[in-house]
């Protein structure tokens, strides 16, 4: 029996591409964390921050860079300036109401990876072996981000939200989930401008208490996934990359749906 994740499984990989990252490994002066300071006006990029490029990636590489890796390098952890600005960025995402209702579980040590592995692996029936499991468990460090709803429900109850009922009904959209997910995107191009690597994936559901349980989380937390990182080691790409990636030609509508590129 051997454990597995509702990750991607193939039998035999057939391709296997050695992923090169070799970025400057400078960090963003801007500043992050601390108390928040009264800001009596609005200012846009004030002159303080330093505006220029210092990974020497622009945005649009990070952008179109980032791809979900598979397979780590086990000798090397993630340096802590390093870890630290991938979480220090997520706080950087935005929230409704500025609810910023999420909570990000790290786990580094080998110690607390193997208690995440046995607690979030279901057992395979057929004792196959699950490639995809086997690169994801070298990552150095795992990051879950969970999404607080009640901390949503609260924040709107407040004077100048006002739903004071509380009604899960008045939400459009979950709001907790797509926070805590924008969170989470900007941890991912975080660690490509690091020149590192990153995967994003699910827990299996029947999983998730025994997650909770061995780390002690609170029942309001819900974990929306997991991020592995570390430096890349040679993996293999997704067979979903076979669909191809859709065009703004057919996505984007424009003035009237099904009007696409004026
Ligand atoms: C919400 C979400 C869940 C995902 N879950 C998994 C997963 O459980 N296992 C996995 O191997 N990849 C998972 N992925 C990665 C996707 O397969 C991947 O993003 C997609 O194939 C596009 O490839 P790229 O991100 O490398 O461009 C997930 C991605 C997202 C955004």
């Amino acid at each position: 029996m051997t454990p597995r994740l509702n990750v991607r499984k193939r039998d035999k990989p057939i391709a296997r591409r050695l992923v090169v990252a070799m970025y400057n490994l400078a960090l963003d002066p801007r500043p992050s964390g601390g108390a928040a300071a009264p800001v009596p006006t609005r200012t846009i990029f004030p002159g303080g921050w330093r505006s220029g490029r210092t990974s020497g990636m622009e945005f649009n590489q990070i952008v179109r860079r980032r791809r979900m890796i598979r397979n780590y390098d086990p000798e090397r952890s993630v340096p802590s300036p390093i870890r630290d600005r991938i979480l220090a960025n997520a706080l950087h995402a935005p929230s409704g109401g500025f609810s910023q209702g999420w909570a990000f579980l790290v786990l580094e040590s080998p110690q607390d990876r193997e208690r995440f592995w046995a607690a979030a692996a279901e057992e395979e029936a057929d004792g196959s072996y699950d490639w995809v499991l086997a690169g994801l468990q070298r990552a150095p460090l795992l990051v879950i981000p969970f999404a607080h709803k009640a901390g949503y429900l609260e924040r709107y109850a407040e004077p100048d939200k006002g739903w004071t009922d509380q009604d899960e009904a008045r939400w459009q959209m979950p709001y907790w989930y797509i926070d805590t997910g924008m969170a989470s995107l900007l941890m991912l191009q975080t660690v490509v401008d690091e020149g590192l690597g990153a995967c994003f994936f699910g827990l299996p559901p029947s999983r998730v208490p025994a997650v909770r349980a061995e780390f002690g989380v609170p029942d309001a937390y819900e974990p929306i996934g997991v991020l592995s990182i570390g430096y890349p080691a040679p993996d293999t790409p997704s067979p979903s990359l076979k669909r191809g990636r859709r065009g703004v030609a057919e996505v984007v509508h424009h003035g009237q749906w099904g009007q696409h590129q004026p």
